[in-house]
């Protein structure tokens, strides 16, 4: 196995020799501190690093780089793929993202030893079944809304039975942060914030609670270690192993069984909730920007009319 006390000096010197992406693309793959993107960049990889190590090493999970297949799945521009070089040299370590811009940089600047392919904002991805030992994917189902139950069961797919994934996940250390409201975990489910917004304005927001996490995810993983994050803004994370016991379907994952779980109701409930603010929040824009047309719409017509005159 590759230890990570064996490899730090040399994980450290090989990702400060790699090149850096644009600005642009470091901003779009999300950035804690936007006053310093490239630092905040190369920080927040290196952290999901550790954490992805750590979760590897936990007890009962013997995983080896070595002749391993790896995916980052919504891998961006190798924010945190390019923390793991020395171990790309032992493995096959692939990013996908359905940003064409970001695949296009990794495949030019980092490759080798990173690969990079792009896939659609709906499965499949177009590699073989049970083709991968481990994926992981960062602040990635955190944005995913209508396709998140295919996406886990296509991740699934490409997994060998056994195969590790590490997911991460916004529960109440970010919820506070985000929406100013209190955490109650058991009114939410899987909630999702601006749903439709464009990628490049960050795209939806989604939050999970464990309890739910559980009882969906669970469906087609083993949950083998759920850490939920604690410091404001910390994003939590969960090491599964894919169940072989079972024929994973969006439809298995997205079953809602109140008779099981009773807090599915009340969540359901809260979303509603909060998709009413939501549209509260937009009509108001809506009638403001209105208002403000109306008012300037006379002063429009006045100052044509007056050219027209001028003219005649
Ligand atoms: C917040 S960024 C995180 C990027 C990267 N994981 C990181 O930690 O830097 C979310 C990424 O997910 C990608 N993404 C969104 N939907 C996706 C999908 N259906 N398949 C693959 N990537 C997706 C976005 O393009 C974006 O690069």
């Amino acid at each position: 196995m590759h230890s990570v006390a064996r490899v730090s000096d040399e994980v450290r010197d090989r990702e400060q020799a790699a090149p850096l992406p644009p600005r642009a693309l470091a901003l779009r793959a999300g950035v804690p501190d936007p006053a310093d993107v490239i630092a905040s960049y190369r920080a927040v990889g290196r952290d999901s690093r550790t954490t992805i190590l750590q979760l590897l090493g936990s007890d009962g999970v013997a995983f080896s780089f070595e002749g391993a297949r790896v995916l980052d799945f919504g891998c961006g521009s190798g924010k945190v793929m390019r923390h793991f070089l020395p171990e790309a040299e032992v493995c096959e370590l692939w990013g996908c993202d359905i940003d064409a811009r970001s695949v296009d940089w990794i495949n030019a600047e980092l490759d080798p030893p990173l690969h990079a392919f792009t896939n659609r904002e709906a499965p499949p991805l177009e590699q073989p079944s049970e083709s991968f030992d481990l994926v992981w994917s960062v602040s990635v189902f955190t944005h995913l809304t209508d396709h998140w139950a295919g996406w886990l069961a296509e991740l699934h797919r490409v997994l060998r039975p056994g195969g590790l994934a590490i997911i991460s996940f916004l529960g109440g250390a970010m919820y506070e942060v985000w929406t100013g409201a209190s955490w109650d975990p058991d009114r939410i489910g899987m909630t999702v914030l601006d749903h439709g917004q464009d990628w490049e304005l960050g795209g939806p927001t989604v939050f999970h609670s464990p309890w739910w996490l559980r009882e969906h995810w669970g469906r087609a993983f083993e949950i083998v270690q759920m850490r939920e994050g604690s410091a404001p803004r910390e994003h939590g994370l969960v090491l599964l192993r894919s169940r072989s016991d079972v024929e994973v379907t969006p439809a298995l994952l997205e079953r809602i069984d109140p008779a099981r779980e009773p807090r599915e109701v009340a969540a359901l409930r809260q979303q509603v909730r909060l998709l009413q603010g939501e549209s509260a929040r937009l009509r108001a824009q809506r009638d403001a920007l209105a208002r403000a047309d109306a008012r300037r719409l006379p002063r429009r017509v006045a100052g044509r009319l007056g050219q027209i005159r001028r003219r005649h």
